[in-house]
């Protein structure tokens, strides 16, 4: 089957306290006249009337009658580009779908209505009821070893493949490149985060332990837990932007770091991806700026001290439960060991010399993150001694003491002291 990308859709969103989604205006994808995508957005006058409607973003698309229009990140918002599939979700998305061209509305249309945040998609005016049934926790065994045919390229590119639409039901519009799916469990959602049979280390039992580190750094973390299924390792970590209520689940608004910088995503556009700038951003957003500017200056330093090299703008999420919003919860920390001993470099600025991760370039800053100096040092102390107790956190996480080695060069450089 061909036929051509979609070109627009509705917008559907789940306002604070409801668990249906309403319909809160309509996106159109085009090219400007030099051949540039071009993004249009309008809210719906219904939505506008509507006394309890809510900005869908705290930066760009302020709720009003206005005609919005970018031509960042490909003509798509931020705030939809952040409800939408990234790498792994747009590879299963391409093995089921018949089309042989996709654009960016056709992966906000084809992913699964377990999306992070508050939005939804549709081409129907009226959206589509809530989802109401997830895959369980018995269901990971099956959703690992199809996550590992996706890996491994075995799926039939049949779009009648019964078991990929399985897969695809739900997690496809979680971001992020590594294999992952959504489950419920109790009265929780949760992201199940695979293992890659080419994974150098135990990838689930690491990122759990660093969870834990964080959170023993004074770091506000997701909350997650290890299963084993066949004898493999998943990683559970629970969705902050869902909670379930006897009527159904309760959706936060989420955006990303990219989105809140009006970054774009390509590494060579990296130039806007930035703590000092994105601390800037936050402080204007958040309800409680004090407090948050610090906690966003404990998880660069966190990412610096574990080398923590990954951590662009889209491994940072703000959600708003009701008008305010506020940093998520830490999640996606993982360690890399490197063979520089002398210099590394975070994904995103962190002072004055630009993406050094060392102690000096990170306190180089710390007014912006509104921390007096003599603050600032103590906390890098303190969480300096916390990531010093790295190996036995991760050995009682139940990380072998081979993959501990492996990862053990990623934890307080030399060059961090530096
Ligand atoms: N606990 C959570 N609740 C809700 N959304 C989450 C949670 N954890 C992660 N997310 C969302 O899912 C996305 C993917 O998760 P994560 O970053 O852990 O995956 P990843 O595949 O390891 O990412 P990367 O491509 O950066 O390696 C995140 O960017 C974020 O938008
Ligand atoms: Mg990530």
């Amino acid at each position: 089957m061909t036929s051509n990308p979609a070109s627009e859709c509705f917008v559907y969103i789940t306002l604070p306290h409801a668990v249906s989604p309403v319909i809160a205006g309509k996106f159109v994808l085009s090219t400007n006249r030099a051949g540039v995508p071009l993004g249009k957005f309008v809210y719906g006058r219904s939505y506008v009337n509507n006394p309890q409607a809510v900005s869908i973003d705290p930066i760009e698309l302020f709720l009003s009658d206005k005609t919005y229009a970018t031509v960042r990140l490909n003509g798509v918002f931020g705030a939809l580009r952040d409800a939408g599939p990234d790498f792994w979700g747009r590879r299963v998305i391409e093995k089921h779908s018949g089309k042989t061209k996709l654009g960016e509305i056709d992966y906000l249309l084809e992913s699964a209505e377990d999306r992070a945040g508050a939005l939804g998609f549709g081409l129907n005016q009226n959206p589509p009821p809530p989802l109401r049934k997830f895959n369980q926790t018995l269901d990971l065994e099956k959703l690992q070893s199809l996550a590992e045919a996706v890996i491994k390229d075995e799926l039939p590119n049949d779009p009648a493949a019964p078991q990929v639409q399985e897969l695809l039901l739900l997690g496809t519009s979680m971001g992020g490149a590594r294999p992952k799916a959504v489950i419920e469990d109790g009265d929780s959602l949760w992201i199940a985060k695979f293992n890659r049979p080419d994974d150098r280390w135990d990838n689930t039992r690491v990122e759990h332990a660093m969870l834990r580190l964080a959170r023993d750094c004074g770091i506000s973390v997701a909350e997650s837990r290890i299963e084993t299924v066949a004898g493999k390792d998943v990683l559970l970590i629970k969705r902050f932007d869902r909670e379930k209520t006897k009527d159904g689940y309760l959706r936060a608004r989420m955006i990303s770091g990219l989105t809140l910088l009006r970054a774009e995503e390509a590494a060579e556009l990296r130039q806007g991806w930035s703590y000092v700038l994105l601390v800037e951003e936050l402080r204007r957003i958040v309800g409680e700026p004090r407090k948050e500017a610090r906690e966003l200056f404990r998880r660069m330093c966190f990412n610096a001290m574990i080398s923590n090299l990954d951590d662009h703008p889209r491994n940072h999420a703000f959600i708003a439960k009701e008008e305010d919003w506020k940093l998520s919860p830490a999640y996606d920390l993982t360690p890399s060991p490197v063979v520089s001993q002398d210099r590394r470099e975070l994904a995103m600025e962190c002072g004055d010399d630009g993406r050094s991760a060392n102690a000096k370039n990170l306190l180089s800053q710390h007014a912006r993150f509104l921390l007096e100096k003599e603050e600032a040092e103590k906390i890098v102390k303190d969480m300096i001694d916390r990531v010093g107790k790295w190996y036995d956190v991760v050995r009682s996480g139940g990380v072998s003491e081979r993959d501990a080695e492996t990862i053990r060069s990623a934890f307080l450089y030399p060059g961090f002291f530096y």
